[in-house]
């Protein structure tokens, strides 16, 4: 008989020995400092971490603290945002910021989600990476690795009740980061690596949420012409909307620049657009 849902034995003790060993050495580990670890999660939230770390310590080195991100103007943000993509994220680190440094940091799940940007899974993670709340950071790899060893697809306050049921109180941080690290390189979506996983024979369906996620082209994609739209204007400040149009190298500029004014990234002035200040 499969046992009942509150005897599978998750075995905690297993996955944290195994991330112990085969971590990701990612430089958002090394830190408990909460603009760092903000920083991070923001940019993680639609890029993969390599890409993350590439520009993670060139963004610190300029923004080492709220205060210098807080007095940036938005073509300084988005020079240093530059290779991450998803750009109106940076204006809202910048809009963060300013809150904290007008009001202090908020310190737990529940207020940090009050910050520009930062949405129930970033918060959960900046409360327990920096703040060492006990708190599961609820994202779509979690929900899949929890689903599979409970072996059920879970969802809303079922996946956030099993997640804080399972969650390795006491050493939270830990274990968040090593159910990242299982998602992301042993329990992937689809042909999941069942023979090297630490919790393999306490797993029940390895088969629940395998449908693949692709990330569409890039090549003449609205992200590549928004990249290209953000370049020309970062070099040329003011530009007439039909040059612009004209002259950036990509198809899909107007898309682009619709996206850009509707986000607030870019503003229009009569025929000229223009990054916000
Ligand atoms: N994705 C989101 N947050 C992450 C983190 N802290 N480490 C690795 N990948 C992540």
């Amino acid at each position: 008989m499969r046992p009942s849902e509150s005897e599978i034995p998750i075995r905690n003790d297993a996955l944290l020995e195994w991330y112990g060993r085969m971590g990701r050495n990612l430089p958002w580990r090394q830190t408990e400092d909460p603009w760092q670890i903000l920083v991070s999660e923001v940019m993680l939230q639609q890029t993969q971490a390599s890409r993350v770390a590439e520009a993670y310590s060139r963004f610190l080195d300029r923004f080492p603290d709220p205060a210098s991100a807080a007095r940036a103007d938005a073509a300084e943000m988005l020079i240093a945002w530059s290779g991450l993509g998803y750009n109106n994220r940076a204006l809202r680190l910048r809009e963060a910021a300013r809150i904290i440094e007008a009001a202090g940091w908020p310190t737990t799940a529940e207020t940090l989600r009050s910050l520009p940007g930062v949405g129930p899974y970033t918060a959960a993670a900046v409360a327990c990476f920096a703040f060492g709340e006990q708190v599961p950071a609820v994202d779509t790899n979690l929900r899949r690795v929890l689903s599979r060893w409970v072996g059920r697809p879970l969802d809303g306050r079922d996946l956030a009740d099993v997640a804080a049921n399972v969650l390795a109180t006491g050493a939270a941080a830990d274990w968040n980061q090593a159910v990242m690290d299982l998602g992301a390189t042993l329990c992937r979506p689809r042909e999941p690596a069942c023979r090297s996983c630490p919790v393999a024979s306490w797993c029940t369906r390895p088969d629940v949420y395998a449908a693949p996620r692709t990330q569409g082209r890039f090549d003449g994609s609205i992200r590549q012409a928004r990249g290209a739209v953000l370049r020309c204007l970062i070099s040329h400040g003011h530009v007439h909307r039909s040059n612009l149009i004209e002259s950036v190298p990509a198809v899909r500029v107007e898309d682009a620049l619709k996206g850009l004014i509707r986000d607030g990234i870019v503003v229009e002035d009569a025929d000229c657009v223009t990054l916000v200040d």
